[in-house]
């Protein structure tokens, strides 16, 4: 099995972004429904109010950025930051269209935050946390951003049981391909983060107090199983990395079989995938 650096992990995390920025930014709608719970969670988990500065950390084309912006209002301010330029400017294009002078784009790695210290009120990463190489310093970069008593909010994926659907897409994808089955934890992978205890850990590693992380069910709602392999092929699915490497044909057939299973989920009113997620949140200690 080939092993990376975390350079080199970084490196592929950010080009398979740039790649599917176009795709992810066209997706938004589904996402936005498909998050709409478990954002305005992690945004009142966060505290987020009228007149703060909040840091919007792996920020993607900015859904949830309009949502912190329009609770902050025209007085307060979101620095949205990703590592991809690509996706970031769909967020500042979003934002810009939606008349929200509050938001500040800036290109940026969550493990090299170039923010000045305890400058913001809040900080928060949807879906984005567990793509970092090294989570724990950039939890610690994220704490050091926000002021003493502020909170860092984030949400990942929990474990594979309560998100079948990213099993089954990987299992039949490696399967195809003629590859060992994964850890579904690795580093950097959709799961990474979803190891009982281990993010509760991080958040106390990394210095935090009034450490907390609660479970949030996100079924994925879509009117059918096709358009949830559309949001696949559009976004920075490690599937598509894994089928890349077979003939066109055999691409078709992988994808086929994922359809068949993930039928599964489909009901009379629409399909409904089950996914859970984490909210995690802690405090920047005051003293
Ligand atoms: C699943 S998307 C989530 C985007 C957005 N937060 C949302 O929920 O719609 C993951 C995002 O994390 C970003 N990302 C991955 N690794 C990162 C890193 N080390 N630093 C900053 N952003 C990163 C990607 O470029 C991508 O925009």
């Amino acid at each position: 099995m080939t092993t990376f650096t975390p350079e080199q992990l970084k490196a592929n995390t950010r080009l398979a972004w740039e790649r599917s920025a176009n795709g992810w930014n066209r997706q938004t709608p589904h996402i936005h429904a498909w998050l709409a719970d478990a954002t305005a969670a992690m945004l009142d988990a966060a505290r987020i109010s009228v007149g703060m500065r909040v840091l919007d950390i792996a920020a993607g084309a900015g859904d949830q950025t309009l949502e912190i912006a329009r609770r902050v209002g025209p007085g307060g301010h979101v620095l949205a930051t990703d590592i991809s330029e690509a996706i970031l400017q769909f967020a500042k294009d979003h934002a810009q269209h939606a008349g929200l002078a509050q938001v500040e784009t800036r290109v940026c790695d969550a493990e090299e935050l170039n923010v000045e210290e305890a400058s913001f009120d809040a900080a928060v990463c949807r879906l984005g946390l567990m793509f970092c190489p090294d989570p724990l310093w950039a939890l610690r970069q994220a704490q050091r951003a926000v002021k003493p008593g502020a909170h860092v909010t984030v949400l990942v994926f929990s474990e594979p049981q309560f998100n079948p659907c990213i099993g089954i897409l990987m299992s039949t994808a490696l399967h195809h391909a003629g590859l060992r089955p994964r850890d579904p934890f690795q580093p950097c992978s959709l799961l990474s983060l979803g190891k009982p205890g281990l993010l509760d850990e991080l958040y106390r590693k990394a210095g935090f107090t009034n450490v907390s992380t609660s479970r949030i069910a996100a079924p994925f709602r879509l009117p059918s199983v096709r358009d949830y392999l559309d949001f696949v092929r559009t976004s920075a699915s490690p599937i598509m990395q894994i089928l890349g490497t077979l003939e066109p044909e055999a691409q078709e057939a992988a994808w086929a079989e994922m359809e068949d299973r993930l039928r599964a989920f489909q009901s009379p009113s629409g399909w409904e995938g089950p996914n859970e997620l984490l909210l995690a949140d802690g405090t920047r200690p005051t003293r």
